[in-house]
C-alpha cells in the first residue's frame, strides 16, 4: 500500500470523490460543528447583503485535508445565493489561464481556488489587482514599445483554500478580508458526521459501532466518511445488512487500524523515533530518512495526528516521544 492508500490518509482518494461529492453537506446546518466560523461567515453574508453589495470581502480558508474546506466554500457560495467556479492552484499555468477565468466570471461570482499555495507567481502577479480593484493589468506587446492596460472584471468574492498556510506569501495573505482555521473536530461531531452518513447511506448502525468508528478516524470527516463506507461494505458483505460493533471491530482490525487509530505508518514512526533516537529529540529530515518515509507524509499524515492524542510533541530542537506513546509501544 502506497501512502496515498492508506485508509487514514486524510488526503482525497479515488474512491472518495464520490464519496465526498455523495456525503457533503448540503447546508449549514448539515455541516456540524466550526460554531465560530459558521457564524462569523453568516455576519459576513448577512452584512452585505444589507448594503446590497454583489459580493463579500475575500475568505482564506486553512487546515488539514479532509476537515471540510471544499465543502464550507460551497455552501459559503450558496449562502450568497452566488455561482462558484472552481479551480485548483496548480491547475492554472499561464496567467493567460487565469485572465480568461476572471474575465468570464459573473459579477457576485464565488471564485474558489484550491491549495492556493501551489498557484504559480506570475498568476499570483496577477489576481493582486484582481482582488483589491477588480481589474487586471495586462502587458500589451513588448519590449520598448510594450504597455499596460487596465482590464475591468466582474466584481468577485475569491475563496481560497490551502493545507499550508505558512507556504502562502505574505502580500497574498494580506489581500484577504478574513482568514479562518478550520481545526480538526471533536469526538462528538464526528460521531454526528458518521450518524448522518450513515442515515444518508440508508444504513443502520449501533451507536457503540459509530462510537468505534468515531474513535479510529483522526478526528477528521474524510477519514470517518471514508472508515464508514469499509465498514458498510464488511457487513454487508459478513454480517446482517445493520452495523454491529462486532462489524466494526473485525474490519477496522481487517484494516489494520488499531484502537487508538493508529495504522502500522504511524507505529513505524514512532518505533523508529523510540529505537534509533532514543526517543528524540530529532528533526523531521533525519525522522523522514530512518523511518523511509517522505518528510511531507509525516508532516501532512501522521505527525498532526500523533501530536493531537499526546504520542509527540514537537519542540525547538525537533520531535520527542511521550510517556503515553511510551506505554503504547510496550502493549
Ligand atoms: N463539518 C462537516 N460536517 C459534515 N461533513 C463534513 C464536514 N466537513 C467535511 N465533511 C465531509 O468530509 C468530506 C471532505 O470534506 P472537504 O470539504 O472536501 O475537505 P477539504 O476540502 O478540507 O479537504 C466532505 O465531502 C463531507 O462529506
Ligand atoms: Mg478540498
Amino acid at each position: 500500500m502506497t501512502n496515498k492508500q492508506r485508509n487514514i490518509s486524510p488526503s482525497v482518494m479515488k474512491e472518495d470523490k464520490t464519496l465526498d461529492l455523495a456525503l457533503r453537506p448540503q447546508t449549514f446546518s448539515d455541516y456540524v460543528g466550526q460554531e465560530k466560523i459558521k457564524k462569523n461567515i453568516k455576519i459576513i453574508i448577512s452584512a452585505a447583503k444589507k448594503r446590497k453589495e454583489p459580493c463579500i470581502e475575500h475568505l482564506l480558508f486553512y487546515g488539514g485535508s479532509g476537515l471540510g474546506k471544499t465543502t464550507l466554500s460551497y455552501l459559503v457560495a450558496k449562502e450568497m445565493g452566488a455561482g462558484i467556479r472552481t479551480i485548483a492552484g496548480p491547475s492554472i499555468k499561464k496567467a493567460g489561464d487565469l485572465a480568461a477565468i476572471l474575465t468570464n466570471l459573473k459579477e457576485g461570482d464565488v471564485l474558489f481556488i484550491d491549495e492556493l499555495h501551489r498557484m504559480n507567481k506570475i498568476c499570483e502577479e496577477m489576481i493582486y489587482p484582481a482582488m483589491e480593484e477588480f481589474k487586471l493589468h495586462l502587458i500589451i506587446g513588448d519590449g520598448p514599445m510594450a504597455r499596460t492596460m487596465d482590464l475591468k472584471i466582474p466584481k468577485f468574492t475569491l475563496i481560497g483554500a490551502t493545507t499550508r498556510l505558512a507556504l502562502l506569501s505574505s502580500p497574498m495573505r494580506s489581500r484577504f478580508g478574513a482568514t479562518f482555521r478550520i481545526d480538526i473536530y471533536k469526538k462528538e461531531e464526528i460521531e454526528e458526521i458518521i450518524t448522518k452518513s450513515a442515515a444518508f447511506l440508508g444504513v443502520s448502525i449501533h451507536k457503540k459501532a459509530v462510537d468505534i468508528i468515531a474513535s479510529r478516524s483522526r478526528f477528521n470527516p474524510r477519514v470517518a466518511n471514508r472508515l464508514l463506507k469499509r465498514v458498510r461494505d464488511f457487513s454487508d458483505v459478513e454480517g446482517n445488512g445493520s452495523i454491529t460493533v462486532d462489524d466494526a471491530n473485525k474490519a477496522l482490525a481487517f484494516l489494520d487500524i488499531d484502537e487508538m487509530g493508529l495504522e502500522s505508518g504511524d507505529k513505524k514512526v514512532l518505533e523508529t523515533l523510540e529505537e534509533k533516537f532514543s526517543g528524540g529529540p530529532v528533526g523531521l529530515q533525519s525522522l523522514a530518512v530512518a523511518s523511509l518515509e517522505e518528510k511531507e507524509t509525516i508532516l501532512d499524515i501522521y505527525e498532526p495526528y500523533l501530536v493531537q492524542i499526546g504520542f509527540v510533541k514537537r519542540t525547538p530542537r525537533g520531535r520527542v516521544i511521550t510517556d503515553k506513546a511510551r506505554n503504547y509501544l510496550k502493549k
